[in-house]
């Protein structure tokens, strides 16, 4: 089968155009500019490079950043604390905490510090309840830029079996909801595998849309799937490999070349989901500047 390339690439910079005339509009009428604040603990690789691209986004963009650094022995009271800060900040609209935090930091505490109207990463209970119930809210990132993305292509959702691998909060969770939601995208019939699941491989076969979301490279095979399936990765794990200059290559959780022949579409990794989950973050924060997402 001719498969098609789901192009989060271009998708995103479609999208980065599309806000930075929003931004425009909104300056040259006397509004404020928007402005997202990132709060960043150590020097994990891959949270500094995530931390880089959002900070670039939101100059391409015309928004406004900061970024306030912490060491990895930054004390829970002086996180919380930060967050207080932003919280009360009228200049940041909205702010994310980068994930994951050390150890010694309760992740879930920090996240439920976030005052809701600022948290555009969507991951404060109230978002996520409201996004599960259909009202007015923050959707986490990687979900929105992956319905986005399908929005976009105009991908046929209504009635499909949509099989999303993974359970996490901030990605499995939340694209389940959404795939089921009575809208398009949505109206799937959605089932969710996980690392307990039996039967997984029989489970794919009979999806017409996977959206792979465990962390483990190349984990989905040409086996699991049936042709003309759309295929989703949003797996981003770093291997080792000594031929870059980085020393490791982003690898997906789907086996791109022989999976890639049966699909009607697919996303590549790196320049699928990756790029369309930093646009998101910006259309949350241009929400966030927006103010009124929320009747409060
Ligand atoms: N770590 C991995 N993904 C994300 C995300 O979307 N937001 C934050 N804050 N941290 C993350």
């Amino acid at each position: 089968m001719e498969y098609k390339i789901l192009d989060g690439k271009k998708i995103s910079e479609e999208i980065k155009k599309e806000i930075a005339s929003e931004v425009e509009n909104i300056v040259r009428n006397g509004g404020k500019r928007p402005h997202l604040a990132a709060i960043l603990v150590g020097h994990d690789g891959g949270s500094e490079t995530y931390v880089a691209s959002k900070v670039k986004s939101c100059e391409e963009v015309g928004f406004a950043s900061s970024l306030i650094r912490f060491e990895s022995d930054v004390t829970e009271e002086q996180l919380l604390s930060a967050i207080d800060k932003l919280n009360k900040d009228p200049e940041v609209d909205g702010f994310i905490v980068q994930l994951p935090l050390p150890k010694h930091i309760d992740e879930q505490k920090i996240i439920e510090r976030v005052d809701y109207r600022k948290d555009v990463d969507g991951f404060h209970p109230i978002n996520v309840g409201r996004m599960s119930i259909g009202l007015p809210c923050f959707i986490s990132a990687t979900p929105q830029g992956i319905v986005e993305l399908l929005r976009r292509y105009e991908i046929p959702t209504s009635g499909k079996h949509c099989v999303v691998l993974g359970r996490s909060n901030i990605v499995g969770k939340p694209i389940a909801q959404l795939m089921s939601h009575k809208t398009y995208p949505g109206d799937c019939t959605v089932t969710i595998c996980h690392s307990r699941t039996q039967g997984l491989k029989e489970i794919c076969q009979t999806a017409d849309i996977i959206i792979a979301a465990l962390g483990s490279p190349e984990f989905l095979t040409k086996d699991m799937v049936k042709e003309g399936a759309v295929v989703v990765d949003v797996g981003t794990t770093r291997v080792p490999d000594t031929t870059r200059k980085s020393g490791f290559r982003l690898t997906g959780d789907v086996k791109f070349e022989e999976v890639a022949p049966l699909c009607s579409y697919i996303t590549p990794v790196p320049g699928g989901v990756g790029p369309m989950t930093i646009v998101s973050l910006m259309m949350n924060t241009l929400k966030a500047g927006q103010k009124n997402l929320f009747n409060d």
